[in-house]
């Protein structure tokens, strides 16, 4: 590339980006990820900038992306649907660059006051102008290439986030009110989208991004209906008839107030300062975002100085978006290998060419099973397409492309034996995963059943690790759990590269782990189908491991979300002596907890014992008497009016006086996820 004739290779790239561009745009169906069209992009834009003469005007820089589908009727929009520039320095330099530029343009002294900012996230979705026309929706449309876009009214009305008539307020609904928007899906909703399609046998979706913008231009509006999409609105188009606030949060606001959905997650922010900060905060927060950002937009807050800086070519010059590190990326799938689990479980795991993706270098990553590899087509030798979002593990989504390989390498095979033990290999019928059958015989069994013995969550072993447990178990000075109280100093010297010092170390993390409570004590057995969750409901149901070790499958039951299924599982686990003995084994090793009476009949947690809550609104899945039986079963009252006294409102679609009663008081609205969350132990 480096020796490559700079006209020849600026050629080059537009053809590929206009490739990219129609597969991305027109047919939805992209072949590479985000962060290498943009790499593309920027190194044409450098090429361009570096040399006069290259810059044709039919390059992929001069315009913004999107071209109308056949199907859809064409709208032409009233206000065209801006793009913005992007910041793609990801770190807080980005947000620096930003305030300078503006300050420049505004021509500010120095001394002059930080510029006021609205922050918000940038929503990795489609963008959607939704007209509406004395309150009421009219017509949906894409933004296609800013000046014309497509009609998709019809599919954007099976959106059921998106209000079809907007809430009366005190004022007048307005004559004429685009609000601008993002249509996208929040990760859960996309990962039960995808497990129908495993149930179904059918093919995955690459990300909730692709999937949102596919199902919007869907030509027919029934395949719409069934995908689950979300909306947020972040700006306005064409408005008529309507007095507009001064600020774009205060717009935001007044949106909200009409019952358009508006993401809660911004702040008004003062300069540089103020923009890193959100930049930062929102970083860590975004892996437990329910939605994917790939990045945060800054806008000037105040009106009236962004139409002083106004814009140039497309692209405002009061706005910016600053991204963050991107969760997908190409490589190259070296290897499948085999990797046995706790269970016994085989996944293949791809073994890739170093690549760094959400903020980390990855080289492996899940194929998850046989099914679901043979499904993605995916074989060694491909250039693939990685993920890894939030603290989910990397993922092979997809291959790139969809040009001949080389025709002898071979379809991929489970193993008949257990690459780790020999063991013979079993699926069970109709079941999807392969197990090896060889129980704590293997190795790898072991390992992963001492690794999660001693995980964080379970006994919180500091200092025994992946590597010291490979060590411990290939070198034999331990087979079972109960064996690792066992080990002393020297042992421990006896082993390769372990200093006195890590020796110590792990002897001392062995002791501290004794004291631990019955919750985790449960949790690190490994029971199967006993999660943490479910350990805790265990722990304080009984109070006792006697008291639980003796109860009956019936008796089991009646403690909170304990089913058939994991009643069964106990019964099964505390039946076999083999089981029994590694228990009495580790109480004689000196692990204890604190018991109590237990309790009966079992309330489940509390989470919100002495708060009192107010519904408002169509809540997206729970009709008002569901939500008032979860709340109500988590401890909380419900009450009908919002006062000072009121914990939290929750708030659906259409939601009225009582939200703007909330606002008043500054009592917290939640959404439906919010509350579910909030019950759930995770506000
Ligand atoms: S403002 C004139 N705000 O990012 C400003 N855009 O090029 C217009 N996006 O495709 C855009 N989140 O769909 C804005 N909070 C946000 C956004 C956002 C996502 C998308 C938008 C557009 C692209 C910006």
């Amino acid at each position: 590339m480096a020796d490559q004739d700079p006209a020849a290779r600026a050629a080059e790239l537009r053809a590929l980006l206009h490739h990219h561009a129609h597969r991305y745009h027109v047919l939805d169906a992209p072949e590479i990820p985000d962060a290498e069209y943009d790499r593309l992009f920027a190194e044409l834009q450098a090429l361009e900038a570096a040399q006069a003469g290259l810059l044709t005007p039919d390059s992929p820089t001069q315009r913004v992306g999107g071209r109308v589908l056949e199907g859809f009727t064409p709208v032409r929009h009233a206000v065209p649907m801006l793009s913005i520039r992007t910041e793609t320095d990801t770190t807080t330099a980005g947000a620096l660059a930003f305030d300078e530029r503006v300050r420049r343009e505004l021509a500010l002294p120095p001394e002059a006051p930080p510029v006021e900012y609205s922050a918000e996230l940038k929503f990795d979705g489609l963008a959607i102008n939704l007209r509406y026309e004395a309150g009421v929706l009219v017509q949906a449309a894409t933004r296609g290439d800013g000046e014309t876009g497509e009609d998709v009214t019809q599919n954007i009305r099976t959106v059921g986030q998106i209000p079809l008539r907007l809430q009366d307020g005190d004022d007048a609904l307005p004559e004429v009110l685009e609000v601008r928007g993002e249509v996208y899906m929040r990760r859960d909703d996309f990962e039960r989208l995808n497990q129908r399609q495993r149930d179904k046998g059918e093919k995955t979706y690459i990300n909730p991004r692709n999937t949102a913008a596919g199902a919007v231009r869907q030509l027919d509006p029934a395949i719409t209906a069934q995908r689950p999409l979300s909306f947020f609105a972040y700006g306005l188009g064409e408005v008529r008839g309507w007095r507009r606030p001064p600020t774009h949060a205060l717009t935001l606001d007044a949106l909200a107030a009409l019952g358009v959905p508006v993401c809660a997650d911004r702040a008004v922010v003062q300069g540089a300062e103020g923009l890193s900060v959100f930049h930062q905060a929102m970083g860590t927060r975004r892996d437990q975002l329910p939605f994917d950002i790939d990045g945060v937009v800054y806008k000037v807050n105040d009106v009236a100085l962004q139409q002083r800086l106004g814009f140039v070519t497309r692209e405002p010059r009061w706005a910016v978006a600053h991204k963050y590190p991107a969760q997908e990326q190409m490589t190259r799938l070296n290897a499948i290998e085999i990797q046995v689990g706790r269970t016994g479980k085989l996944t293949p795991v791809a073994k890739l060419e170093p690549v760094f993706v959400g903020g980390t270098t990855v080289s492996n990553a899940t194929l998850h099973n046989v099914f679901e590899l043979r499904r993605k087509g995916v074989r060694v030798g491909d250039s693939v397409i990685v993920r890894r979002a939030g603290d989910v593990i990397p993922e092979v989504v997809g291959r790139v492309g969809e040009g001949a390989r080389a025709p002898y390498v071979p379809n991929f095979r489970m193993p008949r034996a257990c690459p780790v033990c020999g063991s013979a290999v079993l699926r069970e019928r109709g079941g999807i995963d392969h197990r090896c059958t060889g129980g704590l015989f293997c190795a790898a069994q072991r390992k992963q059943a001492l690794l999660h013995f001693a995980g964080r969550r379970a006994m919180d072993i500091e200092g025994l690790g992946d590597k010291l447990v490979d060590q411990l178990v290939d070198g034999g000075l331990i087979r079972t759990v109960p064996e690792l109280y066992t080990l002393g100093m020297a042992k421990l010297s006896a082993l390769e590269r372990m200093a006195d010092k890590s020796a110590a170390n792990l002897l001392a993390g062995l002791d501290k782990s004794k004291a631990t409570t019955l919750a985790r004590f449960l949790y690190a057995l490994g029971i199967r189908h006993v999660g943490e969750t479910t350990a805790k409901d265990l722990a304080r149901h009984f109070g006792g491991l006697d008291r639980l070790m003796a109860a009956s499958a019936e008796q089991l039951r009646e403690v909170n979300d304990v089913g058939p299924v994991v009643a069964q599982s106990l019964r099964t686990f505390f039946d076999q002596p083999h089981n029994v003995e590694v228990v009495e084994q580790l109480r004689a090793a000196g692990i204890t907890w604190p018991e109590h009476d237990g309790e009966a009949p079992d309330k489940g947690p509390q989470p919100l014992a002495g708060q009192t809550l107010v519904l408002t609104g169509t809540l997206p899945t729970l009709t008002r008497d569901e939500a008032k039986a979860l709340v109500e079963a988590a401890g909380g009252k419900v009450a009908g009016s919002v006062s000072k006294k009121t914990s939290w409102v929750v708030a659906g679609v259409e939601a009225g006086s009582k939200l703007d009663k909330a606002r008043e008081l500054g009592v917290p609205v939640l959404d439906e996820a919010g509350l579910r969350a909030l019950i759930d132990g995770q506000t």
